[in-house]
């Protein structure tokens, strides 16, 4: 990425045009790339997620009133609210939701903000830019929502717990954008820990650094495929993971493992058993996952995200055949110890493990081969693991 593209650069710059002035103070938060744990989050499960060096920026001053004005770069559009004005709204199967009113967003975050004994916002004067690929499965919406979140932290002076903030920003995309998601991504985005990944218990929500072994690198392979109208595919997996909970006779699939799941199989509609099957295993990956990484085990977590890859798309049904091919180009070219589809799925990227040493073989063998199989031009990045969201020395 050439400098002129840096996102941190360019929402200082044009707060300068926009507003005539240097602005106070610049925030950042990341987008991630979940390692392993997919689909668990919101079954009470376990998660490992990093916070990319690919982040959304908020170059802003703080009002002494209620008004945000923003202006998002990326669209070219600006937008206007008051804090007061962002009343709870639910936006559940809006068709909307998704592509429309990019203001939505921070809105939803005023409002999560705002509710329920929570804090008193003042506004800001702000210019927003993100580098974190859309719809790729790598959380640029929570990677705005966080960056606003920080922006009104910059305005407001209230205490940021990254917690509070995660579980907020989760109920600003629950009931104002209307996707059920879980708490993976704000949580990461919030809490990521520079150099390292992040082991999330979605139930207590506390968090764990693990460590990436320095021989090898984290690769994203988006396969530039969008997922398109995910939100009720993804909530239909939702519920059918609560049928197999309540059949089970647990609180989340968290609870169950796989010799109570095989004792009520004849019971469950197969497609539920199916998509239970993946989560209890991918609970299991998930704690072996950071058992090998701590022992510096790389191989063993590759096999391990492999093998998630076949339960999402076989059991869990979220791959595509995009992800697929990139998945395949990715294990067959050199230095590859794992790969695997990362994020809700049905389109976006996937993710790999390489060792450093063949990292430039890898890269372009990777993209030939996938290009060679969909006719399509992958990107390849290589990310590294970076902080969560907060104000960035400006
Ligand atoms: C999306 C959601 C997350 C998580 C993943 C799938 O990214 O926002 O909460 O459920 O899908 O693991």
């Amino acid at each position: 990425m050439s400098a002129g593209d840096d996102p941190r650069e360019r929402v200082a710059r044009a707060f300068e045009r926009e507003y005539g002035g240097r602005p106070e103070a610049l925030v950042r938060a990341p987008g991630r790339v979940n390692l392993i744990g997919e689909h668990t989050d919101y079954n009470d499960g376990f998660v490992l997620p990093m916070a990319l060096d690919r982040a959304a920026w908020i170059a802003l001053t703080p009002r002494s009133d209620g008004v945000v004005r923003l202006l998002a770069l990326d669209l070219s559009q600006r937008g206007v609210f008051d804090v007061a004005s962002a009343r709870r709204r639910d936006a559940r199967g809006d068709p909307h939701a998704e592509q429309g009113g990019w203001l939505e967003y921070p809105r939803a975050v005023a409002w999560a903000l705002q509710d329920g004994g929570g804090h008193t916002l003042r506004g800001f004067d702000g210019v927003l830019a993100s580098d974190v690929p859309r719809a790729a499965g790598l959380s640029s919406s929570a990677a705005v929502e966080l960056a606003v979140a920080a922006a009104f932290q910059v305005s407001s002076a209230f205490v940021w717990d990254e917690v509070d903030i995660a579980r907020r920003m989760q109920r600003a995309e629950n009931h104002w954008v209307g996707v059920a998601s879980g708490i993976m991504d704000q949580l990461v985005g919030a809490a990521g820990v520079a150099g390292y990944a992040l082991l999330i218990d979605c139930r207590d929500l506390s968090t764990r650094p693990v460590p990436l072994s320095a021989d090898c690198a984290v690769v994203v392979l988006d396969t530039a495929t969008r997922r398109g109208l995910v939100g009720s595919a993804y909530n239909e997996r939702r519920s059918q993971c609560e049928a197999a909970a309540r059949a089970l006779g647990v609180a989340a699939l968290r609870d169950a493992d796989g010799a109570a799941l095989e004792a009520v199989r004849e019971a469950l509609d197969p497609l539920v058993y199916r998509r239970a099957r993946h989560v209890i295993g991918e609970n299991q990956r998930v704690l072996d996952a950071v058992e090998a990484l701590e022992a510096g085990a790389s191989a063993a977590f590759g096999r391990l995200m492999d093998a998630s890859h076949e339960s999402l798309r076989h059991d869990f049904e979220v791959s595509s055949e995009a992800l697929d091919a990139i998945v395949a180009a990715a294990r067959a070219a050199p230095g590859c110890l794992g790969a695997r589809m990362t994020g809700a799925g049905f389109g976006g990227c996937a993710v790999a493990l390489v060792e450093r040493a063949a990292l430039p073989a890898f890269l372009s063998a990777a993209a030939e081969a996938y290009t060679r199989a969909s006719g399509r031009q992958g990107e390849l990045l290589v990310a590294t693991p970076s902080a969560g969201a907060g104000i960035a020395a400006s």
